[in-house]
């Protein structure tokens, strides 16, 4: 495993001078996940020209995706075309015809250029569908994870297409968050990565680049913040509406951390905090916390479900 690494090392730094010839022009692209992320993924690369498979587990979320991408891509229009409706009404409809949808990803992947992942955070069911995938998706085509807080390495390792396997972390919401981490695993060629910074380029992103390490920039820095303010409230220090007015109006962030918790969603965060917390048990910044994984276990898990720790019905 250790020989395979540094043999992948190698064969990434010796691309790099003709990576910029041989970069792949991703066309056609396959998300797997229609949720939150998923469809927010596969929205901004339907609008920007992309063919688009998005793929779930029934058709009934699918339908659930698709309406929420129609009503989002009404909300950009407005925006967008204020003074050309039928602009903003053709711009929907082109976007829409780019876009189908499937509930079985190995049939689909064999005429897609790039696999986006954003299924649930959980590295098992996550390794086992790239196994699965990496049987049918044609040689050239680059897979991609969404994972917030799980190794992108290990992924790539359960696959036989280490080389052509990278991280592409968006954000929440995502037709409305600028930013992408494109991240790098120590076997992702220079080809791959390049290739991975130009479709987040070409879906109107600006790109910013991280090595395969917990958190990677955003979410390290953000989720012991977010477990802090949810201990601080557990000690009963301050209720939850003046941590997040205290942050809003004192520290200028636009949102509260317990209105960005319910929004990123507590089973999602509970799934990072809690991987962390194996991985280095003694950090007191990655403690579990017994007021979210209560929530959770009440299917509490924020404004996707309608309660998390505020009331969204
Ligand atoms: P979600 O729960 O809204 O959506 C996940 C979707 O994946 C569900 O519709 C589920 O039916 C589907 N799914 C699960 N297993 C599947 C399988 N084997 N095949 C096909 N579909 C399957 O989750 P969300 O929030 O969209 O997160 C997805 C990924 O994106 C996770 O890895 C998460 O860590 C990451 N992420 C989440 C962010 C957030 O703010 N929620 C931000 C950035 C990354």
């Amino acid at each position: 495993m250790a020989f395979a690494t540094r043999h992948f090392v190698r064969a990434a730094s010796s691309d790099a001078a003709t990576a910029a010839a041989k970069k792949l022009l991703i066309k056609h692209v396959t998300v797997i996940g229609g949720g939150l992320m998923g469809a927010g993924i596969a929205q901004i690369a339907a609008a920007s020209g992309h063919t688009v498979v998005l793929v779930d587990q029934s058709d009934e979320i699918l339908k659930k995706s698709t309406k929420g991408i129609e009503e989002s891509l009404k909300r950009v229009t407005k925006k967008k075309f204020a003074d050309k409706p039928e602009a903003g009404a053709q711009f929907i409809e082109k976007t829409m015809k780019n876009l189908t949808t499937s509930t079985d990803a190995a049939s689909v992947v064999h005429s897609t250029d790039l696999v986006i992942e954003a299924i649930v955070e959980n590295l098992k069911v996550k390794n086992e569908l790239f196994k699965r995938l990496d049987k049918f998706a044609p040689e050239h085509t680059i897979f991609a994870s969404n994972t917030s807080s799980l190794a992108v390495t290990e992924m790539a390792n359960a696959t036989t297409r280490q080389d052509r396997f990278g991280g592409l972390h968006f954000f929440n919401p995502v037709p409305m968050m600028k930013l992408v981490e494109v991240i790098k695993t120590p076997m992702t060629s220079q080809k791959t990565f390049e290739s991975l910074v130009d479709f987040s380029k070409a879906v109107g992103k600006s790109p910013v680049s991280c090595k395969d390490t917990p958190g990677f920039i955003v979410n390290r820095l953000l989720v012991p913040y977010m477990m802090e303010a949810v201990r601080l409230f557990e000690r009963g220090d301050a209720s939850k509406e003046d941590i997040d007015v205290a942050m809003k109006l004192g520290a200028g962030y636009p949102m509260g951390p317990f209105e960005l918790l319910d929004y990123v969603g507590l089973d999602t965060s509970k799934y990072i905090i809690d991987g962390w917390h194996s991985l280095e048990p003694n950090n007191p910044l990655f403690a579990p916390s017994p007021l979210l994984n209560k929530l959770v276990q009440e299917k509490k898990l924020g404004k996707k479900t309608g309660e998390g720790f505020y009331k969204y019905k």
